[in-house]
């Protein structure tokens, strides 16, 4: 059979379509949380500063230009999670549409942004934790401090035991089901939201207009530069569909939860970079990690810098909580489908697949805690755009082949808005460097040889035409 077979459509929605073995318990307002809790991490609270360096305080506009990047990507994303609301995210929808090649591709780049992002946010969560607990006076032995390599200090690092518990705690709570995933969830990202809510609400009194002149200091070209650099603050907001087989109304709610959380996010991002421009020159945020804490020092309300720091860690955790979701449900639809071992698919009495979330969990604490990841980290944005640049092509495609299917949500005007997307995300991929498109490349051979090694003859042919 062709490499381009496809999944029927009809085994996976309808009246005649597998009931899922996983638990239905999201609702929209779950899913906007969880959008929040994939988005708000490390991008907002360290690479503000490093934004604002090349746009100066048009900062926020960059902001905006990268949500309107993936709002773009979510409008795509949000039509086939109401026609087609099953686990697998951007995986299940191009096995419908551009075949089955295609569909391993954009899933193998899938485990690459979840696997990825979840240790390198492990890896940041660590460095957060360990200058916290140094203002204690409290420091681990240097060999625990990071993956193998020689450190400032010039001594020996073997192993970063901070990234290695965290990532196997989260873990833990993903190992516990969706609805315990999701109460924490909640919880913390209630926590970091507050706090962005009270950054903007005080620092907008301490904003020194003289500090927005001139607002745009290196022009159109830092305005998008900086832009390319944020987007990784975005990334995230597609995990929300890989939940798509735990929404209770999953064609109303899906949509909701992917747009909603990208405007909330545009906007409270765009109103940070406001303030933190508006409080301190951009020039000085040069070489600083945690610009917004920076922010509230200069400013003198240092109750509100030790906020930003906890509002940091828990924002961190969130990431990694999000991200390590999707990565088990991505891998869960492709082993069902046969493209990955039958065991990977297997749910326990909780209707949750513990086996693969402890091995997915484990070799994503592995990789945080001796893998130097500095180099790997830009590969999170590749496999994104990869995955958006698919879906915004398979929208379209879709719309022509199969014009029958039921769409509760439309993509206005498909035939404008997909292609811009594609433009607009090859733009942003032909930006990284070229390491990065090396190690993809690396990476997909890989993905290639298991696929035709593996999953090419044990695919369940009899959902296939
Ligand atoms: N958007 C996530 C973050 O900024 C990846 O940490």
């Amino acid at each position: 059979m062709s490499l381009f077979r496809k999944k029927r459509i009809e085994v996976m929605t309808g009246a005649n379509a597998r009931k899922s073995e996983l638990k239905k318990v999201l609702g929209a307002t779950d899913l906007i949380m969880l959008g929040l809790g994939a988005m708000v991490g490390t991008g907002i609270f360290v690479l503000t500063g490093v934004g604002a360096v090349q746009a100066g305080p048009a900062l926020a506009l960059s902001f905006i230009l990268a949500a309107s990047a993936c709002a773009l990507a979510a409008l795509c994303y949000s039509e086939f999670a109401s026609m087609i609301p099953v686990a697998g995210s951007g995986y299940t929808y191009s096995y419908a549409t551009l075949g089955e090649l295609v569909a391993w591709i954009v899933g193998w780049s899938l485990i690459a942004e979840y696997g990825l992002a979840t240790a390198a946010v492990s890896v940041g969560w660590s460095g957060y934790f360990q200058s916290l607990i140094g203002g204690f006076g409290l420091h681990l032995p240097a060999a625990l401090t990071a993956a193998p390599g020689v450190n400032a200090a010039g001594e020996t690092t073997l192993f970063n035991l901070p990234a290695f518990v965290i990532m196997m705690a989260i873990t833990s709570v993903l190992a516990l089901g969706i609805r315990e995933s999701k109460r924490i969830n909640n919880l913390l990202v209630v926590i970091k939201i507050a706090v962005i809510l009270l950054v903007i609400a005080v620092g907008i009194w301490y904003v020194k207009p003289e500090n927005f002149e001139p607002y745009a200091p290196f022009g159109v070209s830092g305005v998008i530069s900086a832009a390319a650099l944020v987007f990784f603050a975005f990334l995230g907001f597609d995990a929300v569909s890989s939940a798509a087989e735990e929404v209770r109304q999953p064609q109303r709610d899906l949509p909701i939860g992917l747009i909603g959380s990208l405007l909330i996010c545009a906007v409270l991002y765009a109103l940070v970079a406001t303030v933190a421009t508006g409080i301190v020159p951009f020039a000085d945020f040069r070489g600083v990690d945690d610009p917004i804490a920076l922010v509230f020092q200069r400013a003198g309300i240092d109750w509100l810098a030790g906020l930003v720091s906890l509002a940091a860690v828990t924002g961190m955790m969130t990431v990694i909580l999000v991200m390590g979701y999707g990565l088990t449900r991505v891998v869960f639809a492709m082993s069902r489908d046969g493209l990955m071992p039958g065991w990977m698919s297997k749910v326990d009495d909780r209707q949750v697949p513990v086996a693969s979330t402890w091995l997915l969990g484990t070799l994503s604490a592995l990789i945080a805690a001796t893998v130097p990841l500095s180099a790997l980290a830009e590969l999170i944005n590749m496999g994104t755009l990869l995955a958006f640049t698919i879906i915004s092509v398979s929208v379209p495609v879709l719309r022509r082949t199969r014009p029958d299917l039921k769409r509760a949500f439309k993509v206005p005007a498909p035939w404008v808005l997909g292609p811009l997307s594609v433009v607009i995300c090859v733009i942003l991929m032909l930006n990284l460097a070229l390491e990065t498109w090396i190690a993809f490349m690396i990476w997909l051979a890989i993905g290639l040889v298991f696929y035709f090694g593996y999953s090419r003859r044990h695919a369940k042919l009899e959902n296939l035409h």
